[in-house]
């Protein structure tokens, strides 16, 4: 469970301040399925990496199934991020000269086990994706859903219980972006908290509950 209270993120420019956000109090039971709107600026990104452990709030509390993680250092957040969260970005951040396969396997290196076993659930996991067939292309040799399949079938790797994407679909065409968002709807029948930052309807209007933000606040919470 994720449970933010009071939380602000003010980001230090000289000697201006930027309220990134402004006080968000927000519950996400396990086994939700969210979706984020938002205009641009209105803090989301900023909300995504508090929740994932990527940022720490300047103010307020963030409890993780049950652990307060506001003030944890660097090194421990790592740790939490690497065993709990899966991240899924526009852009993908793939790394170019490495093959799906290995781009998958590289979360895995830091939890230890063996070449062959990362080797074996990489292999797995890009076929859960529908990339079976494609796991010694590099990601130029890749479509761009197909990169993105990658990049979820990375963020698995290490059998998150929350998966955040920030707009996923936003860098694909429509078809890729059915194909890539049918995923998330899986990870959730398969018990995972997914949350989608997204600009698009469609992808909203499938997803049991939409929390939409303004200027940093949450402005509102529908459950369907
Ligand atoms: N590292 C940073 N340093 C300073 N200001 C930041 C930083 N990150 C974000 N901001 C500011 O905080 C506010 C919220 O940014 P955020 O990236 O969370 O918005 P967003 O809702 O994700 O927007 P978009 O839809 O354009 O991605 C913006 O005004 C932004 O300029
Ligand atoms: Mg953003």
């Amino acid at each position: 469970m994720i449970k933010l209270t009071g939380v602000k993120k003010i980001y230090q420019m000289g000697k201006i301040d930027v309220a990134a956000i402004r006080g968000i109090d927000l519950k996400v039971e396990n086994n939700e399925y969210l979706s984020v709107l938002g205009p641009s600026g209105s803090g989301k990104s900023t909300l995504m990496h508090i929740i994932g452990c990527l940022d720490t709030p300047t103010e307020g509390e963030y409890r993780l199934e049950g652990r307060d993680v506001s003030g944890l250092s660097s090194n421990q957040l790592a740790e939490i991020r690497n065993k709990k969260v899966g991240f899924v970005f526009q852009s993908f951040n793939l790394l170019p000269y490495a093959t799906a396969l290995e781009n998958v396997e590289l979360p895995m290196i830091y939890k230890g086990g063996s070449a062959r076993q990362r080797r074996k659930r990489a292999g797995e996991l890009l076929a859960k994706v529908g990339l079976g067939d494609r796991a010694r292309h590099r990601p130029t040799e890749l479509s761009g859903g197909e990169r993105q399949r990658v990049a979820i079938a990375r963020a698995l790797a290490n059998s998150p219980s929350i998966v955040l994407a920030d707009e996923p679909t936003g860098n694909l065409d429509s078809t890729s972006g059915k194909e890539v968002i049918q995923v998330f709807d899986e990870l959730w029948q398969q018990g995972c908290i997914v949350i989608i930052v997204t600009h698009d309807s469609e992808i909203a209007d499938r997803t049991p509950r939409i929390v939409k933000l303004l200027d940093g606040r949450v402005v509102d919470d529908m459950q369907r």
